[in-house]
């Protein structure tokens, strides 16, 4: 039996226990918190770091977009703000935070099983605006879902992010006279210039609260589909293959590389001869090192962000690590340092969510084939535009980018001529009526800011004030 007074105690205990819970129970749920410190940094950070949750569904566990928000280290007030969407589909915009255009990224150091060390980014595009690196969509980074795989596909990605950014900006009412831009590379050039469509389309709708809509800039944007096709012409061009195997090409395949008729055996074998010319190849950027990068073959990665437990420590998909002069490397120490726990909890990643992986591209509906038709509306309604292509990239091989800005038809107001940094010849550039900027950067890949910060950065903040390149 139990005494009236000891039950009374209990209930009291039971009371205080409830309270308790309750409030560890908000602070885990808090949407959004300032990070001041993060492991493998050293010292307070020297810029503004947010992370958070924005959900967007009917409950509190479910379609919850994760995101990083960097305030501009010059004039966070009145420098413009960018929403930054890494292609894949399925890759963190984390990619692009410390791997191309944030204020940190990892220091190269040998692996010895330790947290992987951060150091600063002197060309941070963040010293001239504050940018926004989302999670989406569902199951990627560290965003979640009850359901992920239902939401994700092209459209279900454009107006997650377009429902994201209104509900970001009632959250930071701050930033709402802001300029506002779209930043994007690889596959959301594909997502991207409907997004900015959606937010337009929002605006004209009286859709609250009214975004501060100026443009867009994309990166080696993936946008008819076909820069496969174009990928023959310019491995020519760079010498990684013979004028023969050219020409043949040409004769036996007519300009389609992509779609081969099965019983068309000339050019089948003549696309076997040029797959092995650049079997070796690194395709993001072809003066780099080549290395197998095993973290795409791994399964495990469609396992992901179903609310599961944490998985125990490992070295995450990567079965092998990479050798420390490829740049996949910095990949395999971003995996090491976003599965740690006092990252996770730095970051206020919320417990339910598993292991992070950079990219996790299976499992998406690919709906949409071309994203012409957006620019073409886009500029029709007069936004700004700034469509760069790293040179040396074969994945959206330039002369792709610059056929599809060719064919928008626009008359050319600053035609092509080198753009220069330090007296440098640091890229290409033409700017076309409708306020588009085409420009490469001499000597990048893929993700050019992050094989030319410096170029990268200029380019940037030039376009962002209207300076010509
Ligand atoms: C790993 O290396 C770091 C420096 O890079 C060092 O501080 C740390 O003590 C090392 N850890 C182990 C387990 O050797
Ligand atoms: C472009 O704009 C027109 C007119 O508003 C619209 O009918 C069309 O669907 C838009 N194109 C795309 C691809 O959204
Ligand atoms: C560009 O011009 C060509 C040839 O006149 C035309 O066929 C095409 O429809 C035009 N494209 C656009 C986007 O207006």
């Amino acid at each position: 039996m139990v005494a009236p007074s000891s039950l009374r105690t209990f209930e009291v205990l039971l009371l205080v226990l409830t309270i308790l819970l309750q409030i560890a129970f908000h602070q885990i749920e808090a949407a959004s918190a300032k990070v001041e410190y993060l492991p493998g940094f050293d010292g307070p950070l020297p810029f503004y770091l947010e992370t958070g949750y924005v959900g967007l569904g009917e409950t509190d566990d479910d379609l919850q977009v994760f995101y990083y928000f960097i305030k501009s280290e010059n004039d966070p007030k009145n420098d413009p703000l960018m929403l930054w969407l890494t292609g894949g589909p399925g890759c963190s915009s984390f990619s692009g935070l410390a791997y191309q255009i944030g204020p940190i990224k990892f220091k190269i150091e040998e692996y010895n099983g330790s947290l992987p060390n951060l150091v600063l980014r002197p060309q941070s595009w963040t010293k001239v605006s504050n940018i926004i690196f989302v999670d989406l969509p569902f199951g990627t980074g560290f965003s979640y879902a009850k359901d992920v795989i239902s939401h994700r596909s092209d459209w279900k990605l454009i107006h997650h992010t377009h429902q994201f950014i209104r509900k970001w900006f009632i959250e930071h009412p701050e930033f709402l006279s802001n300029k506002f831009y779209m930043g994007a590379d690889s596959y959301s050039g594909i997502p991207a210039p409907a997004i900015v469509q959606e937010i337009s389309n929002g605006n004209d709708k009286g859709l609250h609260p009214w975004i501060n809509l100026q443009g867009y800039l994309l990166g080696n944007p993936v946008t008819t589909k076909k820069e496969s096709n174009d990928q023959i012409p310019y491995v020519h061009g760079m010498g990684l293959i013979s004028d023969e195997l050219y020409l043949s090409l040409q004769r036996n395949c007519k300009g389609e590389y992509m779609d081969i008729d099965s019983e068309n055996e000339l050019c089948l074998r003549d696309m076997k001869y040029f797959q092995k010319c650049l079997s070796r190849i690194n395709m993001f950027d072809i003066l780099d090192i080549y290395c197998e990068d095993d973290s795409l073959k791994n399964n495990e990665a469609m396992q992901r962000r179903f609310l599961t437990e944490m998985p125990e420590a490992s070295l995450s998909s990567y079965l092998t690590v990479p050798a420390m002069s490829c740049q996949i490397y910095g990949f395999f120490l971003g995996t090491q340092w976003a599965n740690d726990a006092s990252v996770r909890k730095a970051l206020h990643v919320r417990g339910e969510i598993g292991k992070w992986e950079r990219c996790y591209t299976t499992d998406f509906d690919h709906e949409i084939t071309s994203s012409f038709e957006f620019h073409v509306n886009l500029s029709a309604k007069g936004y700004r535009s700034l469509i760069y292509s790293g040179d040396h990239d074969v994945e959206v091989p330039f002369s792709s980018t610059q056929a599809w800005i060719r064919a928008l038809n626009y008359s050319i107001v600053d035609d092509w001529r080198p753009w220069l940094l330090n007296g440098q010849v640091a890229g290409f550039t033409r700017t076309y009526a409708n306020q588009m900027t085409f420009a490469t950067v001499k000597g990048a890949g893929h993700t050019a800011p992050e094989y030319k910060p410096d170029e990268g950065f200029a380019m940037f903040s030039r376009w962002l004030s209207n300076v010509p390149l």
